[in-house]
């Protein structure tokens, strides 16, 4: 899309959430050298690459049309969600049919397409190369390292918020105050005296990475957005920001301050199960954590886990 097709003041964007955009072009250095030549975001949680979940999640919300931007690690990300054709018939000649369906798996999906980040420039940098894919309606963003478990529903709730205030929505997360350095950082209001949602919020300031001391609370925003199209205006005049990024951050620091066409932003707090893949501290927990949930595996890891556990606390001096 180009900046002339951007909405106008007179011409608001209140169509339905059907695309997905998952940036998995970021340079992944706090997983090194596991990053160095895949993805973070291909990396095995349990037995799928993480952004199998993550793509998995939007298809549940009824978002089958996903752009991926992507860097340098193109290709394993486009092969996992590609044919595999000399696989498939190996495993149709030996009539091993389960496995074939685990192949097929992610193939079935939706409709991925492909967009490349030429340069890592920041998340709202990533966000800005889908517009052309997105053109005027209002999109989902998941980050490609961030999995919210799937007895979790948050994104549908988002779509509903964005559905009935309109504007954007980002998800929002209480963290330990100590820990709030590590995320953008929500100041948030109650949204109306309609004694609605408890856990929506409307959102009046965002710092991404704040000091402490500096920070507006401890609500932290984590990888899922609805964005209104007016972002990619918004984020086309946005300077680097922390880190010399362009950070998504900021572009929706000033959509939360406009009253005009899609402006404001509500905060949906999530309370559930998230695992953020793309911490080796968290990558571990996550896979710990799926792993004992598995429809497969979940028994037996479990067993072996408790007496590891045990054993473990047995033998420590
Ligand atoms: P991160 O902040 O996790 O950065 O990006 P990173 O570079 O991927 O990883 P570290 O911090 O060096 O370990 C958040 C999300 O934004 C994407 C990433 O792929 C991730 O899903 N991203 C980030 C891009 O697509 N492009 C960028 O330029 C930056």
């Amino acid at each position: 899309m180009t900046s002339t097709e951007q909405p106008t003041a007179s011409e608001p964007s209140r169509g339905a959430v059907t695309k997905a955009v998952i940036p998995a072009a970021g340079l992944g250095t706090r997983f090194l050298p596991a990053t160095k030549a895949t993805p973070k975001e291909m990396l095995p949680v349990v037995d799928k690459p993480a952004i199998q979940y993550v793509v998995e999640e939007a298809t549940r919300a009824g978002l089958r049309d996903v752009l991926m931007v992507t860097g340098r690690n193109k290709a394993a990300l486009e092969d996992h969600f590609d044919r595999h054709w000399e696989l498939e018939r190996a495993l149709e000649a030996k009539g091993d049919l389960v496995r074939l369906a685990r192949v097929r798996q992610s193939t079935d999906l939706g409709n991925v397409h492909y967009v490349r980040q030429g340069e890592p420039l920041g998340l709202g940098h990533a966000v800005l190369c889908a517009a052309d894919h997105v053109g005027n309606n209002p999109f989902a963003v998941l980050l490609g390292d961030d999995l919210i478990d799937e007895r979790d529903h948050l994104l549908e709730a988002m779509i509903a918020v964005r559905q009935a205030r309109g504007g954007s929505v980002i998800a929002l997360m209480e963290v330990p105050p100590e820990s709030v350095h590590l995320y953008g950082c929500a100041a948030v209001g109650p949204v109306s005296q309609d004694g609605g949602d408890a856990s929506v919020v409307r959102v009046t300031g965002l710092v991404e990475k704040p000091d402490p001391a500096d920070a507006p609370s401890n609500l932290a925003v984590i990888g899922r957005y609805i964005l209104d199209p007016s972002i990619f205006a918004t984020l086309a005049n946005t300077p680097p920001g922390r880190g010399n990024e362009i950070q998504l951050t900021d572009a929706l620091q000033e959509r939360a301050a406009s009253s005009g066409a899609g402006g404001g932003v509500h905060g949906v707090i999530f309370r559930g199960r998230r695992y953020d893949t793309g911490d080796r501290l968290d990558y571990l927990k996550a896979v710990v954590r799926l792993a004992v949930g598995h429809h497969e595996l979940g028994t037996d890891f479990s067993s072996w886990l408790t007496g590891f556990v045990a054993e473990k606390d047995s033998t420590a001096p």
